[in-house]
């Protein structure tokens, strides 16, 4: 395909033109699906190479400044809408926003914010606790707690890289009464009491089938009474899938919603207590197990 000289030269034209305008956005996605093999991938990326680099968010993910795919950094840039203003730049910023996947992880931080906030009222526990595993820069516990005047709970974030907890820390700094950090990998987190909500979300979709199998088990035998665990992964559908991999070398572990079912019933759920729903675009699906 990327033989083609008719794609080779409208990407130079793209490229010349410092970037997609919004009418090209859906061509590029077009585009891309249509790469089959992997020496096809390569040379689309050597086309694309001055805009793989951490100046554009999906150089950002391509470069991977901190060592891995998903950093905190990356999700802060996308809830924040941030563009690089440079005029090379701009545009394949506001195409990283366009994408629906983009969307979707806005989607899941309002989802997080409304479930606490839910929770948060209709508690009639005098200390509730959350627990959130893989915590990145705690924006959605940010935004509630900026959101609401009566805070009852107490929240545990773990995450394994020290910088996005200081910057967790940094953002949250007037909330740290109801904050407890722990830079820690979840693998190894064994948290101390049980929990009314454990979320995570961004995080499992990195986890191999057997490894979510035994996090979901672990994790289920420190939810309360009434309690309730909540898992986000990107479902199979993301349109968004293919382009994450090429142009930003970002890989996931897409599931659908019969395999999550499967997941928790393997993990010694009830059928009962098992729910799938997603956030409005139906590209990040939770998993929600309530205590037996
Ligand atoms: C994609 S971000 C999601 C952040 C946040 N949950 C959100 O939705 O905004 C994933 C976060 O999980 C952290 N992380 C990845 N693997 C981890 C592990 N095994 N243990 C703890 N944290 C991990 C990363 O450092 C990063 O901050």
């Amino acid at each position: 395909m990327i033989q083609n000289s008719n794609i080779i030269n409208r990407f130079k034209e793209i490229l010349s033109q410092k970037g997609p305008h919004s009418d090209d956005f859906n061509e590029i996605i077009r585009i891309v699906d249509e790469l089959s093999t992997d020496d096809e991938i390569e040379k689309f990326r050597d086309m694309l190479e001055p805009v793989l680099k951490p100046d554009t968010i999906i150089g950002h993910s391509y470069t991977k400044p901190l060592g891995y795919s998903g950093d905190y950094l990356i999700i802060e840039k996308m809830y924040r809408f941030h563009k690089n203003t440079h005029p090379n730049y701009v545009k394949w910023d506001e195409f990283f926003h366009w994408l629906p996947a983009a969307s979707a992880v806005i989607n899941r931080k309002k989802l997080a914010v409304s479930l606490l906030k839910k929770l948060n009222q209709n508690t009639k526990k005098e200390y509730p606790r959350v627990l959130i595993l893989g915590s990145g820069p705690a924006t959605e516990v940010n935004e509630y707690l900026e959101s609401v005047t009566d805070n009852k709970l107490h929240f545990e974030l773990v995450d394994f890289d020290q910088r996005a907890i200081e910057y967790a820390t940094e953002k949250n700094q007037k909330y740290m009464e109801h904050i407890t950090f722990h830079n820690k990998n979840v693998l190894r987190f064994s948290p101390d009491g049980c929990f009314d909500l454990i979320w995570s979300a961004g995080l499992f979709d990195y986890f191999q089938d057997k490894l979510f199998v035994r996090l979901l088990r672990r994790f289920s035998y420190y939810l309360s009474d009434n309690g309730e665990m909540i898992i986000g992964n990107f479902n199979i559908s993301n349109p968004s899938k293919k382009i994450m991999e090429v142009l930003g070398d970002w890989y996931l572990y897409h599931r659908s919603q019969e395999l999550l079912t499967n997941f928790a019933m393997e993990a010694g759920i009830n059928k009962e207590n098992i729910e799938i729903f997603s956030e409005p675009l139906g590209i990040n699906l939770f998993l929600k197990i309530k205590k037996s």
